[in-house]
């Protein structure tokens, strides 16, 4: 993540078409608006398009405006997100979901700098930096959009990694959401937060703690705040039909990865003696 900071760093001022890609919720449109926020078009207006949710027959006025009198309800001109933008920054949110008629028309404008309303035969500057996001890898989407579109608007890729594979920030991440609502999280629990998979990354981590601080009532989450993390353990322990013995071999195993074989620690969260600790390891096997 640091390195990718770095490398955004040295584009933040250079108006090249920026690609970022991530699984949901890594992050994309949040690294959008902050590279926006940094760069020198930071005065102007910072556009979303969410190419998914706009219905295609409206993604034409959307974008490019229309005069008056265009169709039956054009009661009067209206201008499209790419005049808006004046200056800023046009950000095309999950890009490999527009229609393929769309995308050579979208392609136009970004290619040209310049497009024309609806109704109208004069055109108008493009004056916008460009960034795209999707959640399809590069080699998908390099055949699911228009390879000139993908070319175009890839001038520079981003890709951020999924929380999963970037645990060091997970703590980060969780004080800073907790700070917002002045809450605390105790040492296991954090500690649970870090071993999580968060399929739906940091959007997920979000919603768990905020989910956990309305529940509690003390000002400090623990583990038992936590209860879509812990029964995952048992209602996988229940649904692959896990012995007592199976159970306590994988979370012990889990401790120790916590821990990061720290075995005092361990045996302490695990209510036992080291030595006691150290037996049931040999005893399961456990490196
Ligand atoms: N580095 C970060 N620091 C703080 N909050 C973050 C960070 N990355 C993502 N978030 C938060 O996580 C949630 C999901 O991020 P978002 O940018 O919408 O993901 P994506 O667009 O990749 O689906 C948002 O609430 C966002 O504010
Ligand atoms: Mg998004």
């Amino acid at each position: 993540m640091r390195a990718l900071l770095q490398t955004v760093e040295k584009v933040i001022d250079h108006d090249v078409n920026l690609l970022l890609l991530g699984e949901s919720g890594s992050g994309k449109d949040f690294l959008a608006e902050a590279i926006h926020a940094c760069g020198g078009r930071r005065q102007n207006p910072f556009i979303r398009i969410d190419c998914a949710s706009i219905p295609v027959e409206l993604f034409e006025s959307e974008l490019f405006g229309f005069e008056k009198g265009t169709f039956t309800d054009a009661h009067a001109r209206k201008l499209g997100k790419l005049e808006l933008v004046k200056g800023g920054t046009i950000y095309f949110d999950d890009i490999a979901s527009l229609a393929p008629a769309l995308q050579a028309k979208l392609l136009r404008a970004i290619q040209e700098k310049r497009f024309t309303r609806l109704g109208s035969n004069q055109t108008v500057a493009l004056d916008g930096r460009v960034i795209s996001s999707s959640s399809v890898p590069a080699e998908e989407l390099v055949n699911e959009l228009r390879r000139d579109l993908f070319y175009r608007i890839n001038v520079v890729t981003f890709t951020i990694p999924p929380l999963r594979e970037r645990r060091d920030d997970i703590p980060q991440l969780a004080r800073s959401f907790l700070a917002r609502r002045k809450s605390a999280i105790d040492r296991v629990a954090m500690g649970m937060l870090v071993e999580h998979d968060w399929p739906g990354n940091v959007r997920e981590l979000r919603n768990v703690i905020d989910r956990a601080v309305l529940v509690e009532e003390s000002d400090v989450l623990t583990p038992s705040s936590l209860p879509t993390l812990t029964s995952d353990f048992v209602a996988a322990a229940t649904s692959h039909r896990w012995t007592l013995d199976e159970l306590e071999m994988r979370y012990i195993r889990d401790v120790l990865r916590q821990t990061k074989s720290n075995y005092s620690r361990a045996a302490q969260i695990l209510g036992i003696n080291r030595k006691t600790l150290l037996e049931k390891r040999r005893k399961y096997g456990i490196e």
